[in-house]
């Protein structure tokens, strides 16, 4: 089964398929062209292929995946280059063998791992390794999948991403109608559906497509981790050089206005205030281009300047105060002084945050390490914006025409109402699971048959007969059939309905 899975893994077609190839090794060539002659077919049709774009991976539909699959940084060695260190990280034996907990933390006991970072911290020895490390980015497993799987697989304890959750799960079983986020690395972020399938840009599109594109490993405003600036979309402005769409949310140029408090706080070009967190980050150079940048007016040449004016290798951020949580910033040197508003001017780059509720779970292990481990009761918002970060297209709130940025289509919109046992945001009266989400309809990791739901509420009762599963919550169309048998519903019930196995005749029973 593992040279199966494997094989597979090796038809994986597009893109990165370059740097795939020196992966796989002799014998695994021999498995295949023995697997060849004994006349084993391997559908090189990829089911998940949503034209437009040719990114497609077969092997989300034939592998269970578990914390051995990830694509590595370097071909050297294999998730581990068995060097130690003084923490002793990712050393013991029990790692990935879903036993101990403590092994793996290396925290100052009562600190967290992901985050809230202290001033004696030692958190960074969970997943870093300073001189002899794994893995890029100093990982001390090779790969962000396999650092995230090393820990995510049970050996915590809890938040185990290979069993069911709130989240669905990577560890479906593709012989039950599983699908995935192929968050291994072996794909790009532009293969998202919605999304710019051509783009090879590094820092958004082009990026591997890994856990880290949707959790933030350090940290977030976000719950559950997630990313603060999901597809760097914050980052980019909402057009190209070219006047195209982007996708992006940056708000160029907004206008500046000093309050009583001495807060510079900004607006857009309707006016309204762009309230915080904004995003910090920067490109190197001097001096520095952030990516919240301010700039003023430079009397001599009549241009807005991202250069101070006394030092011209300093930017303003470097000089003013940004406040980038709290979405303003101070002159606390007064080097601002005589400079009206009206010649200050603030590229603002907005945070992604998603907010749901959480309670705790009681997991003693957890506990007695001081670690914060929690269950997601609810959604507040936020969570459809962070999805359409990179499935661009299909987050259609209000019309019913034909939208999209990358691809044209007719979408269905994203209404309230929705019906008993569905997952939602509030609405606008504060009514728990009443609009619709992106999750309202999918898992974030993945499903399978025996996760999803029929109309009626019963899990694992039916089989997905679709060429992929797309991580639904609902096996088949059947999510629609849950709401459309009132709203929007005169021409199915004008039809031989079968609700809950019966001639209805009627309208459903709830
Ligand atoms: C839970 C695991 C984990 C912990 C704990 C952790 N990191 Fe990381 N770190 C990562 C991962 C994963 C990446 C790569 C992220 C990516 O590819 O987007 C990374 C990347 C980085 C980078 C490179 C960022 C870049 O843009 O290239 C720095 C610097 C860093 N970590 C520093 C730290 C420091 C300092 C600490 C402790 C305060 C720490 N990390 C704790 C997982 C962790
Ligand atoms: C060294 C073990 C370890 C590694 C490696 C690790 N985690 Fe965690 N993770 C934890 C622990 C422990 C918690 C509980 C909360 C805490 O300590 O911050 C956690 C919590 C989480 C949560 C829930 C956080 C919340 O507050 O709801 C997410 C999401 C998460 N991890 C994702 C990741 C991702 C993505 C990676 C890889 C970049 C990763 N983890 C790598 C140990 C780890
Ligand atoms: C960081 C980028 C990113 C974000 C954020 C993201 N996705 Fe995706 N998504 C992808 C990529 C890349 C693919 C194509 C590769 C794959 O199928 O895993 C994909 C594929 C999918 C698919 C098709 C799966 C299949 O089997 O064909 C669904 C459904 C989906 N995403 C739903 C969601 C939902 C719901 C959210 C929000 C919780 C979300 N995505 C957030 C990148 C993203
Ligand atoms: C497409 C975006 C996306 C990708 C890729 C992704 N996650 Fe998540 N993850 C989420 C979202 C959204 C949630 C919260 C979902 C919910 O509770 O409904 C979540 C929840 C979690 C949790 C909380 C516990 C749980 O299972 O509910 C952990 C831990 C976690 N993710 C780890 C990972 C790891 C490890 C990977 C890579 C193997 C990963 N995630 C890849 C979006 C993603
Ligand atoms: C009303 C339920 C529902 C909602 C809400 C929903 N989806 Fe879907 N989604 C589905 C169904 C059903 C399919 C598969 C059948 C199909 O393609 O029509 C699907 C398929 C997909 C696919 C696979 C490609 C495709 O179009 O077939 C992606 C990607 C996706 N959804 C992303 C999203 C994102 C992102 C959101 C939120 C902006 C979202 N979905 C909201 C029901 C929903
Ligand atoms: C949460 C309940 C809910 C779910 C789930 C749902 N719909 Fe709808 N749908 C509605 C509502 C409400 C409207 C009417 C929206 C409006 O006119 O404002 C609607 C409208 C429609 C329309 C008419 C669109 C138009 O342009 O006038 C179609 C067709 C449709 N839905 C099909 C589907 C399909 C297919 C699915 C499954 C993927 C689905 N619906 C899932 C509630 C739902």
């Amino acid at each position: 089964m593992k040279s199966m899975v494997t094989y597979s893994k090796e038809m994986t077609t597009g893109i990165k398929g370059g740097n795939k190839v020196k992966k796989f090794s002799l014998s695994l060539a021999l498995a295949m062209a023995l697997m060849l002659t004994i006349g084993v077919s391997v559908a090189l049709a990829a089911p998940g292929d949503y034209p437009p774009g040719t990114q497609t991976t077969s092997d989300k539909y034939t592998t269970t995946l578990d914390s051995t699959m990830g694509d590595t940084d370097s071909t050297s060695w294999g998730l581990t280059n068995g060097l130690g260190n003084a923490n002793k990280t990712g050393e013991g034996t029990d790692v990935n063998d879903g036993s101990t907990l403590d092994d793996v933390i290396k925290n100052v006991p009562g600190q967290r791992t992901h985050g809230e970072y202290e001033n004696d911290t030692n958190s960074c020895a969970s997943c870093h390794q300073t001189h002899t490390a794994s893995g890029k980015k100093l990982l001390f497993k090779n790969g962000v999948y396999n650092t995230c799987t090393a820990c995510h697989d049970g050996t915590l304890g809890f938040y185990n991403v290979f069993e069911a959750s709130n989240a669905g799960t990577f560890g479906g079983d593709p012989a039950n109608g599983a699908s995935v986020h192929m968050a291994t690395g072996s794909m790009t972020v532009a293969a998202a559906p919605g999304g710019d399938r051509d783009s090879t840009d590094t820092n958004s599109w082009g990026a591997d497509f890994t856990c880290a594109s949707c959790h933030a490993p350090h940290g977030s405003y976000s719950d559950r981790l997630l990313h603060y600036n999901p597809n760097n979309i914050g980052a980019t402005a909402p057009t190209d050089a070219s006047g195209n769409p982007t996708g992006g949310k940056k708000i160029m140029n907004a206008t500046v206005t000093k309050g009583a408090d001495g807060h510079y706080t900004a607006a857009d070009a309707d006016g309204n205030a762009v309230s915080g967190p904004w995003l910090y980050g920067y490109t190197y150079g001097k001096p520095k281009v952030y990516w919240s940048q301010i700039r003023v007016k430079d009397p001599a040449t009549g241009t807005f300047t991202h250069k101070y004016f006394d030092d011209p290798t300093q930017s303003w951020n470097d000089v003013l105060h940004v406040n980038y949580r709290g979405g303003y910033f101070t002159d606390d040197e007064g080097v601002l002084a005589g400079i009206a508003d009206a010649d200050i001017q603030i590229d603002v780059a907005p945070a992604t945050v998603v907010k749901m509720s959480q309670s705790d779970l009681n997991i003693p292990a957890a506990q007695a390490l001081g670690l914060p481990v929690t269950q997601i009761d609810g959604y507040e918002k936020g969570i459809s914006a962070f999805c359409a970060a990179c499935h661009t297209d299909y987050n259609s709130n209000s019309a019913q025409t034909e939208t999209g940025t990358f691809s044209k289509a007719f979408r269905h919109k994203i209404v309230q109402g929705l019906k008993t046992g569905m997952v939602g945001e509030p609405d606008a009266y504060g009514n728990q699971n009443a609009t619709m989400i992106c999750l309202s309809c999918h898992f974030a990791h993945g499903t399978d048959n025996s996760l999803m739901k029929d109309a009626r509420d019963v899990q694992g009762a039916s089989t997905d007969v679709n060429a992929s599963s797309a991580l639904k919550r609902y096996t088949n169309m059947a999510v629609c059939w849950k709401c459309h048998v009132d709203s929007k519903a005169t021409q199915l019930k004008n039809n031989d309905a079968i609700w809950d196995k019966k001639d209805a005749g009627t309208a459903p029973i709830y």
